[in-house]
This record gives structure tokens, C-alpha cells and sequence, in this order.
């Protein structure tokens, strides 16, 4: 494609358009364009696999769409490769700029919605993000995540069960979630493990611990991702939230967090992460009252939070 130096472009329309109203161009000229994504779909006529070839001519075909209704300009076009360039740059083991991109195109979220259908009372799922470890310690049940991230502590409880309502035994919970200062241990840049760890529900199907109240946070928006956003008027803030990823033999891995009920960012999630199912009550306690299971709460107010879990069974 030429770029715009090479070949001054007249925008279609100086003024930008609403989306719904179709570009009024010649007859000839629309049977070029179409012409041109029918050859460009046929060309993966011979794809070996059917479903690679689903996905390519579908792609072109919403592609060449996208293109003809807003009538990109070549320089749009030149400044969205940069953007995606800029992402790469930026990519490495530890950051996933494309990642993010999609959190915040709604694709992370739409995608899981595809993918895991409402099946009777199974709890919903939500993004995974990318702050999520292998290796976490292990808890005993009403054993604390922390290790020392600093906030207000909060016990979680509640009941792991699948669909038919019977408990389910030696569930693994991973769990992990942000500090008081909206930070994952890996994005210090000393080698903590904090708040993240991983237990298993006993025989009654119960689990609880000890972790932090979740607050608002931004995702990464240093690059080109956090641009986007910033140029749209978006805020990169993220609504409070405590990660899970539950799983067990015969069900399916629910990978999900629980919102605060009252957090100011519930309706304007950056990724489009919050269901209603999942805002949970975060009770407040003072200081004075001590909790159930007689945790050292070294003088300090706390907070508690019941999340029961339904896992859906395995496909
Ligand atoms: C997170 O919740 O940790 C997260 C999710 C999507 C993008 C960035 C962060
Ligand atoms: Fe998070």
C-alpha cells in the first residue's frame, strides 16, 4: 500500500460519519471493491484445514467491511500498523500489550461469553488477565495470602458445588489479587510472592482464607494500549476485583473474580470484566469484632465476603 506521501489522499468525507450510513460510491466502483475481497477469500479456498479456512475468509470478509464502510484513509492504515508495531515492541515474556488490547476491545470478554454459555446455576466467568502465576504457595483452609501485601485484611468463604448441588472435595482454588496500592507482587521489581496462593476445599466442599479488600486499579496503560485509551476518554481503571481459577476432576475450570458491591468502577470496567453475578458484599467489621476463626488481625479492621461456586461439568 502506498502511504500518505507517496499518494496525497483526499479524505472521503471531511467531517466523521456515523457508522450506520452506508458510503454512496459508484456501481463500478463497488464492484471492484468486491471483486477484490471475493478474490481475496477464494484464495483460501485450498486450506487444508476447514476450520483455518472459516476463520481466514470470515476474517477477510469482516476485514474488507471494515475497511470499505469507514473508508479508511491510507494514512489510518499506515497509523494503525505503527499502533500494532509499538505493541510488539513493547511485548515480552513478562508484558502482553495485544493481550491488553483485546481486554480493552471487549474481544477477552466476548470470546469467554462464546465460549462458556450460561449453563444452569454455573458461575460465571470472566478475564483472566495476565497477572496470574504458576506455582503459587499453598494454604491451609483460613490460611492467610498475603505475605505481607499491605491492606485491609478480608476472609473469603463459601462452598464449592457442581450443577447438581452436591459439594465438591479437594477443589483447587487459585487465588490472587492486587495490594492496597493496586500492584501484583510480579510488577515489583524484587522477587515477592504476595498476595496469591492456592488451597483446596475439604470434605464438605467449604474452603475459606484470609486475603486483602480488593481496590480499584489501572491496567497497564504506559504504551500504546493506555494511548488508545486516553485519546477515547477511557480510564484504564479496572473495578475492584479478587481473582479465582477453580478446578477439579470432571468440571470445567472456571476462571473468574468477585467484584465489590459499591466500587464507583462496577459500570465502567476498563476490560468489560463485570457480571452482575459476581458483585459480592464486602461486610465491613471494626477492629473490635473478632473474627470466626480467631485470626491476628494485629488491631486492625477487616472485612468478609461469602462467594459459593458452581463448576460446570467438563465437555
Ligand atoms: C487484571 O485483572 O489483572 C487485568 C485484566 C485484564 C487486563 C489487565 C489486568
Ligand atoms: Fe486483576
Amino acid at each position: 500500500m502506498n502511504t500518505p506521501s507517496d499518494h496525497p489522499h483526499e479524505p472521503f468525507h471531511s467531517t466523521p460519519r456515523p457508522l450506520d450510513s452506508a458510503p454512496s460510491v459508484s456501481p463500478e466502483q463497488a464492484r471492484r471493491e468486491q471483486d477484490l475481497v471475493d478474490r481475496v477469500v477464494a484464495s483460501f479456498d485450498n486450506t487444508g484445514s476447514p476450520r483455518l479456512r472459516q476463520l481466514m475468509q470470515a476474517l477477510v470478509q469482516h476485514l474488507h467491511t471494515f475497511v470499505r464502510e469507514v473508508r479508511l484513509t491510507e494514512q489510518e492504515w499506515s497509523t494503525a500498523v505503527g499502533f500494532l508495531t509499538e505493541c510488539g515492541h513493547i511485548t515480552d515474556d513478562k508484558r502482553q500489550e495485544f493481550v491488553l488490547l483485546s481486554d480493552v476491545l471487549g474481544v477477552s470478554m466476548q470470546t469467554i461469553a462464546v465460549n462458556n454459555e450460561a449453563i444452569g446455576d454455573a458461575t460465571a466467568s470472566t478475564v483472566f488477565g495476565p497477572f496470574f502465576v504458576e506455582g503459587s504457595p499453598r494454604i491451609e483452609t483460613d490460611g492467610d495470602l498475603t505475605f505481607g501485601a499491605k491492606g485491609q485484611p478480608c476472609r473469603v468463604q463459601g462452598t464449592v458445588r457442581d450443577l447438581t448441588g452436591r459439594p465438591v472435595p479437594g477443589a483447587r482454588l487459585e487465588v490472587w489479587e492486587a495490594d492496597e496500592d493496586g500492584l501484583y507482587d510480579v510488577q515489583y521489581r524484587d522477587e515477592r510472592v504476595a498476595a496469591r496462593a492456592h488451597l483446596f476445599t475439604g470434605d464438605d466442599g467449604r474452603y475459606s482464607f484470609w486475603g486483602l479488600t480488593p481496590n480499584p486499579y489501572p491496567i497497564p496503560h504506559d504504551g500504546p494500549v493506555g494511548r488508545l485509551l486516553e485519546a477515547a476518554g477511557r480510564s484504564p481503571i479496572r473495578a475492584s476485583h479478587l481473582h479465582f481459577m477453580v478446578s477439579a476432576p470432571g468440571l470445567r475450570t472456571l476462571v473468574t473474580h468477585i467484584f465489590v458491591d459499591g466500587c464507583d468502577y462496577l459500570d465502567r470496567d476498563s476490560v468489560f470484566g463485570v457480571e452482575d453475578s459476581l458483585v459480592k458484599d464486602f461486610v465491613q467489621h471494626s477492629a473490635q469484632e473478632p473474627p470466626p476463626d480467631g485470626h491476628d488481625l494485629a488491631g486492625r479492621s477487616w472485612a468478609s465476603v461469602d462467594f459459593d461456586i458452581v463448576l460446570a461439568p467438563a465437555e
